[in-house]
């Protein structure tokens, strides 16, 4: 029986996952080095420090020092900051608010697992922070994502075994991360990004708990 959902932020809840890559093509214009949606992909998910580090190696003859880097990292939050700064609740993803009172309504558990620093005032800006028993702080998980880490946390915090729960994201790395943990995932998105996960939905408004919780019991027989 299911327990627990657990929910990535950027790109699931809200669509911030859009602003970071905002954010993240003005310090890649701006270093002059190219950046692209399809690449944007590979960073979703995993931490800022590693997603500079994976802008910064496609410009491979420059020389970044560690004070360059903290700097460059600092101004993306910044501009994240900025675009951030203007979201309320009516910027909740088409379905996602239903959801969260249909699982809390069927006693089932909720906790958030993002990468992100900036999610508690993110989940706060949106006024949804009552849905959630557990939000992960990601400063305490030293492996990201796509290891499974962040979402074992949040089993644990939650006390529920792994195989009751299930993970909801929107890149690759989180889904690899969710699969790692012994968790069901449901991905939203592309299927070719997302071909790991067991449920594939193309945006959020797809999902409905009873029809999750039917495919999980389909799942087992
Ligand atoms: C999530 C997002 C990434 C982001 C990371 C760190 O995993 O998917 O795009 O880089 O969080 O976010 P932060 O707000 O701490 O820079
Ligand atoms: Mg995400």
């Amino acid at each position: 029986r299911i327990k627990a959902f657990v929910f990535d932020l950027d790109g699931v809840i809200t669509d911030s996952a859009e602003l970071h890559y905002q954010a993240w093509s003005r310090i890649a214009s701006e270093q002059g080095i190219p950046f692209d949606r399809d690449y944007n992909e590979l960073l979703k998910g995993i931490s800022r420090m590693e997603s500079l580090e994976k802008i910064l190696e496609r410009k491979p003859d420059a020389c970044f020092t560690a004070s360059d880097k903290e700097a460059l990292a600092a101004r993306k939050n910044d501009y994240y900051k900025e675009l951030i700064g203007t979201i309320g609740p009516q910027a909740l993803l088409a379905g996602i608010e239903t959801l969260l009172k249909d699982i809390v309504g069927a006693g089932i558990g909720i906790a958030l697992a993002s990468a992100s620093r900036n999610a508690p005032t993110i989940i706060e800006r949106l006024g949804i922070g009552h849905f959630f028993q557990v939000i992960v702080d990601p400063a305490d998980i030293p492996h990201g994502k796509p290891y499974p880490d962040i979402y074992l946390r949040a089993a644990s915090e939650l006390r529920v075994s792994p195989k009751e729960c299930v993970g909801v994201e929107d890149a690759e790395a989180g889904v690899q991360a969710i699969k790692r943990a012994g968790m069901f995932a449901i991905g939203i998105g592309s299927s070719e990004v997302l071909h790991e996960a067991d449920y594939i939905v193309p945006d959020s408004s797809f999902l409905q708990l009873q029809d999750i919780l039917d495919r999980i019991d389909n799942q087992k027989d």
